[in-house]
């Protein structure tokens, strides 16, 4: 990146970062109280009053602020939008949506920015849980202003692995407990938190040692994508070559030394998977 395009990341991220606390008080608050639920392509696919009102706050400051900026958001109409030349942001409101409807407080903010469709700069916010994490491209990651890395624990067995599921769920429930099942045979620990941004956090700053999911979204994926990198993590697609967030069905993020035996335990699950759908 140039150095005009490197100062564009800050600016922006610094912006964003200065309306946050506003939000997330807001969400924080909504979260106590009563609030609208509704389903999206299936029952298990939430939208709740909260991710609406995020979405909208956050796309009327960046409209605002940086106008010329493309904006890709989970509840936007045009939510399927390529992203083309200059900055673009990737907005997931509320990721965990599950969680924040039935107040569990693994649920996050998730803000992540593109330069010619590249990930550059990422902020997760988890408000109910006091964690704001944030990623500069060539400029590191940080958790609420301290530097983080991911851990250095191998083999598989030594550290604890997250994993998530899609929405349809229900149709591809063999092949995924494929995973699953080598998981809990030779992972160290394992986990469902159900928020995507925050099990990427959380191997970057080395709470988890892996983490593996099929069918992420761009916007599950963007701002977590490069604050794991920055805290030294490999990030692949399920056949270990090089991830992108747009084109990918499967994301694996691990600290670099389980990552080949993780991508190995995976495999029984994509054999499945090219199989068809088991219902
Ligand atoms: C979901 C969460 C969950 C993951 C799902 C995502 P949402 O996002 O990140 O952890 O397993 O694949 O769709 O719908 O709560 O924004
Ligand atoms: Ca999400
Ligand atoms: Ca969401």
């Amino acid at each position: 990146m140039s150095l005009p395009q490197q100062a564009g990341v800050k600016e922006r991220l610094d912006a964003i970062e200065g309306m946050l606390p506003e939000l997330e008080n807001f969400l924080i608050d909504l979260q106590s109280r009563d609030f609208e639920i509704e389903t999206k392509s299936n029952a298990f696919d939430l939208v709740t009053e909260g991710d609406v009102a995020s979405q909208a706050r956050l796309t009327e400051f960046i409209e605002a602020k940086f106008p010329a900026d493309q904006i890709i958001g989970e509840e936007e109409s045009d939510k399927n939008a390529a992203p083309g030349k200059g900055f673009c942001w990737v907005l997931d409101p509320i990721d965990g949506t599950t969680n924040f409807a039935n107040r569990i407080p693994m649920w996050a903010i998730s803000i992540g920015l593109l330069y010619d469709g590249k990930p550059v700069g990422g902020i997760v916010s988890g408000p109910a849980l006091g964690l704001r994490y944030r990623g500069e491209v060539n400029g590191g990651a940080s958790c609420n202003g301290k530097p983080i890395r991911v851990n250095g624990k191998s083999p598989l067995r030594a550290g604890v692995v997250v994993t998530g599921f899609p929405y349809d769920r229900a149709r591809r429930a063999e092949p995924l407990s494929r995973a699953l099942a080598n998981m809990l045979r030779e992972a160290g620990g394992v986990r469902r938190l159900g928020a995507a941004a925050l099990d990427f956090c959380f191997v970057a700053d080395g709470r988890f040692a892996g983490y593996y999911e099929m069918s992420l979204k761009p916007w599950d994926a963007a701002a977590g994508f490069i604050i794991a990198q920055e805290a030294g993590a490999t990030l692949s697609n399920m056949s270990g070559a090089a991830l992108d967030i747009f084109e990918d069905e499967g994301t694996v993020v691990t600290n670099g030394r389980i990552h080949e035996e993780l991508l190995a335990q995976i495999g029984p699950m994509l054999e499945a998977l090219a199989l068809g759908p088991s219902t």
